[in-house]
């Protein structure tokens, strides 16, 4: 069983230490989490609902004001970094990842303030390509890291919708607004609906009882994955131009009914009926697992989970082999009462509801069919729920 250390603290005061060693000063340190999505893909972006929850990995960020006219960033994993002009901070070819961070400082600038030269050491340890939004957390910690240095008082609100903009424009994939919400917003022991209409949302305690969230995580993230993600999107908002001829006040699927796509579904192009049909379906499965968790009801909401998956895979097909693979097998497996693919697909994790006593069989069950049918190694991880977006030590600044 792979298992990666978790312990925000150390990573932290490595990470500190580092930037006075590098820089000759205190920095201020943030830590922002991944996230897990319960029920709810692929609806936000339709104007549906989302069950998330910020998750105990962090990417931590080390910043302090630069004494040179430029700023930089360097990412410990890649071990590289990057200056950039702070007036100016254009889109980088290659490496990648700035460009998330990049992308968030174009924001501050566009909306009026001015970014004074900052240094900023990046680490942490949520895995990257599992669909575990390391890329919200990567933007939404800098956002929040930035605003808090400068003193801006920007509300962590509208900073979600910075870093949102920053992955549309700086990264290119038109992503809905669960990730950032979620790494922001989370709190510790909580999960929460999040409506993605108007952004109201409602925390609950998480009560799984003898259950524990385990993720498997294929260690695949398959190249059509970002290009396909935004071919969805569009295909989802071909569908309501459709509809709109007929029913002119639906402004997005989560005012489209089941009934109202079966009426037309002759008209529509490609595979755009069976868009539209999981995203309404989904939508309706977050509102009753919802309830499924008021009424302790555990079982039913597992079996929501198993739906979604077949949804995500034969109707939105967002899936992989991987991933139906690993659903497949979580069936085959006692204390195992719900799984699916999470995020935005092609690769990435299972999220399953694993009865406590039963983790071990199930992972090590799931690692060896996992080894001998794709012939390379899958991580897992059992999670625990955590705080967003936070400082994580008194800010010494001045
Ligand atoms: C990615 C996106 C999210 C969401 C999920 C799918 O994680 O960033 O906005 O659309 O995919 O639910």
């Amino acid at each position: 069983m792979q298992k990666e250390e978790n312990n925000t603290s150390q990573q932290a005061n490595a990470i500190r230490a580092k930037f006075e060693e590098r820089y000759h000063q205190e920095p201020l340190m943030v830590r922002s989490p991944g996230r897990i999505n319960l029920i709810g893909e692929h609806t936000d972006y339709n104007e549906g609902y989302v069950m998330p929850a910020a998750i105990d990995r962090d990417l931590i960020f080390a910043l302090g004001f630069s004494k040179e006219p430029h700023g930089t960033l360097y990412a410990l994993k890649q071990d590289e970094s990057v200056t950039f002009d702070v007036t100016n901070p254009a889109k980088l070819s290659s490496p990648q990842w700035p460009n998330y961070l990049l992308g968030v400082i174009r924001q501050f600038i566009d909306k009026g303030y001015s970014v004074k030269p900052l240094h900023c050491i990046i680490g942490g340890d949520v895995p990257t390509g599992a669909g575990l939004s390391s890329s919200a957390a990567l933007e939404c910690g800098f956002a929040f890291a930035v605003n808090h240095l400068h003193g801006f008082h920007i509300p962590k609100l509208e900073l979600i919708h910075m870093a949102q903009w920053a992955e549309h424009n700086y990264v290119g994939v038109k992503c809905g607004i669960m990730d950032q919400f979620a790494s922001m917003m989370g709190v510790e022991g909580n999960a929460f609906v999040l409506d993605c209409r108007d952004l109201s949302y409602h925390y609950f305690p998480l009560n799984l009882t003898d259950f524990s969230i385990v993720l498997c995580d294929t260690m695949v993230k398959h190249s059509l994955a970002d290009s396909a993600y935004n071919t969805r999107r569009a295909e989802c908002e071909s569908g309501v131009i459709l509809l709109k001829q007929y029913y002119p006040k639906i402004r997005s699927l989560r005012d489209v009914t089941s009934g109202m796509i079966d009426a037309h579904r002759d008209q529509f192009v490609g595979k755009v009926y069976n868009r539209c049909t999981y995203v309404v379906q989904e939508n309706q499965r977050v509102l009753d697992a919802a309830n499924d968790l008021k009424n302790g009801d555990l079982k039913a909401f597992g079996k929501k989970m198993y739906a979604s998956h077949d949804g995500l895979s034969r109707l939105y097909e967002v899936s992989c082999d991987e991933l139906d693979f690993l659903v497949a097998e979580s069936k085959k497996i006692d204390g195992v009462i719900g799984s699916r693919m999470m995020g935005g697909g092609f690769g990435g994790c299972t999220i399953n509801l694993v009865s406590k006593s039963g983790v071990e069989f199930f992972l090590s069950a799931m690692e060896e069919n996992f080894r001998a049918r794709f012939g390379h190694e899958m991580n897992s991880y059992v999670m625990q729920l955590k705080g967003g977006t936070s400082i994580l030590e008194p800010d010494r600044m001045g």
